[in-house]
C-alpha cells in the first residue's frame, strides 16, 4: 500500500486556503505556489539518508550529517507543476529538472502526452513528481508510468490539492510511490474539477484565463 501523506503544518495550510480565494492575482497566486511546494519538499525529504562527515570549522575539527545517497531530480508535469519548481529548488539547488507535459482531454478526461524530457542520470536518481493537482489521476499516473518505463525506480509525488478519487487512482496504480498532498479535498466535480478546489491551476499561475 502506497504512503499518504497530507500535509498537516499550519502554514502550509494557511496558504492553501488562501491561494483558494477567487481574486487572488496571478502574481500572489503563483508565489505563494512556490512558497507552498518548498513547505511541503522541507516535510517531504525528512527521511532522505545522511551521513557522517569529517570537516574542520574556523574553530576546530568535527563530524556532521550531510545528504548521503542517491541525487535528486524534480520532475514537473507541464504546465501547472511548472509553478512548485522554483520553491522546491531554493531548498535543493542541485537537483536536476526534467519535464513532463501532459494536458488533460477536455472530452474524456485522461491525459494526452506532448513532451518528455528527463536528465540522463534520472535512472539513478530520487525523482519528486510534482503537480499541484490530483484530480482523477490520470495525469500523475500517465507520468509516473513514462519514467517508470524509463528505469526511473524511486519516486515520490507531491500535490498542493488533491481529489480522494486521484488517491485511489495512484495508489492502486503506483502503489510503491509515496504520495505527498497538501490538503485533501472531498470529490470531483462533473468536469472533472476538484471541489472545493481552487480552480484550473495553470490557468492560475500563467494568467491565461
Ligand atoms: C491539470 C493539473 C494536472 C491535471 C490533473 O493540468 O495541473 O496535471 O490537470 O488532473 P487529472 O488528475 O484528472 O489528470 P491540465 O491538464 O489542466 O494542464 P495544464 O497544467 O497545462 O493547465
Ligand atoms: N486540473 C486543475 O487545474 N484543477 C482541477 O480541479 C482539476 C484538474
Amino acid at each position: 500500500m502506497a504512503e499518504v501523506r497530507v500535509m498537516d503544518h499550519p502554514l502550509i495550510q494557511h496558504k492553501i486556503t488562501y491561494i483558494r480565494q477567487e481574486g487572488v492575482g496571478t502574481t500572489e497566486f503563483r508565489k505563494i505556489v512556490s512558497e507552498i511546494a518548498g513547505l511541503m519538499c522541507y516535510e517531504a525529504t525528512r527521511d532522505l539518508k545522511l551521513e557522517d562527515v569529517k570537516i574542520k570549522t574556523p574553530i576546530c575539527e568535527t563530524t556532521g550529517k550531510m545528504l548521503s545517497g542517491k541525487k535528486l531530480a524534480l520532475i514537473p508535469i507541464l504546465r501547472a507543476g511548472l509553478g512548485m519548481v522554483d520553491g522546491i529548488l531554493s531548498l535543493i539547488p542541485a537537483a536536476k529538472v526534467g519535464h513532463i507535459g501532459l494536458y488533460r482531454d477536455p472530452e474524456t478526461h485522461e491525459p494526452i502526452e506532448y513532451y518528455c524530457k528527463l536528465p540522463e542520470d534520472c535512472g539513478e536518481r530520487e525523482v519528486f513528481v510534482v503537480d499541484p493537482m490530483l484530480a482523477t489521476g490520470g495525469s500523475a499516473v500517465a507520468a509516473i508510468q513514462m519514467l517508470k518505463d524509463k528505469g526511473v525506480k524511486n519516486i515520490r509525488f507531491l500535490c498542493i490539492i488533491a481529489a480522494p478519487e486521484g488517491v485511489e487512482r495512484m495508489t492502486q496504480a503506483h502503489p510503491d510511490v509515496p504520495l505527498y498532498i497538501g490538503a485533501l479535498d472531498v470529490h470531483l466535480n462533473e468536469n472533472a474539477y476538484i471541489v472545493p478546489g481552487l480552480g484550473d491551476a495553470g490557468d492560475r499561475i500563467f494568467g491565461t484565463k
